[in-house]
């Protein structure tokens, strides 16, 4: 059975109680008991790592390799500047990543238009609220 990674970055914990109106109302631990049993029901077995701290997830990232066959990563804000999260994702090339945001990144402020990480990720999907996780994983199914 394939295996993958749904990796989550800062402030992705507080989904439920921070800015309600971008994010939704529905708290994060509801959110990934639905992740994990959409990935799941389409045959994957699929671990959930959440983290607010960058070294931790470069840490995670590197641990990928030989573990898992891909990944679905909302990086956060991380997103729009962390190099090293995008240099950890590059040193791991045999593991095919989806970057993936709750919020159409593009409809709200300019310096969410950047990504430092889409360049060395497979694709991007974003403004579909949680679903986005089900379209990345949906997305990997396709790639492995
Ligand atoms: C986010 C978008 C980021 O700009 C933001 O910093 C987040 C969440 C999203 O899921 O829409 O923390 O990645």
């Amino acid at each position: 059975m394939k295996k993958i990674l749904v990796m989550l970055g800062p402030n992705l914990n507080m989904v439920g109680t921070r800015e309600k109106n971008i994010y939704g109302e529905e708290n994060a631990d509801t959110i990934n008991q639905d992740i994990k049993s959409f990935a799941e029901n389409i045959g994957f077995e699929c671990d959930i790592f959440q983290s607010n701290h960058e070294g931790d997830l470069i840490d995670k990232i590197h641990s990928t390799l030989g573990v898992y066959d891909g990944v679905v990563l909302n990086a956060g804000a991380l997103t729009h500047y962390s190099y090293a999260l995008r240099d950890a994702i590059a040193s791991v090339t045999a593991v095919p990543f989806i970057e993936v945001h709750m919020s159409n990144v593009h409809k709200r402020e300019e310096f969410r238009h950047k990504s430092v990480i889409s360049a060395v990720c497979a694709g991007v999907i974003c403004g579909f609220g949680k679903d986005s996780y089900r379209l990345g994983i949906e997305a990997l199914k396709g790639l492995i």
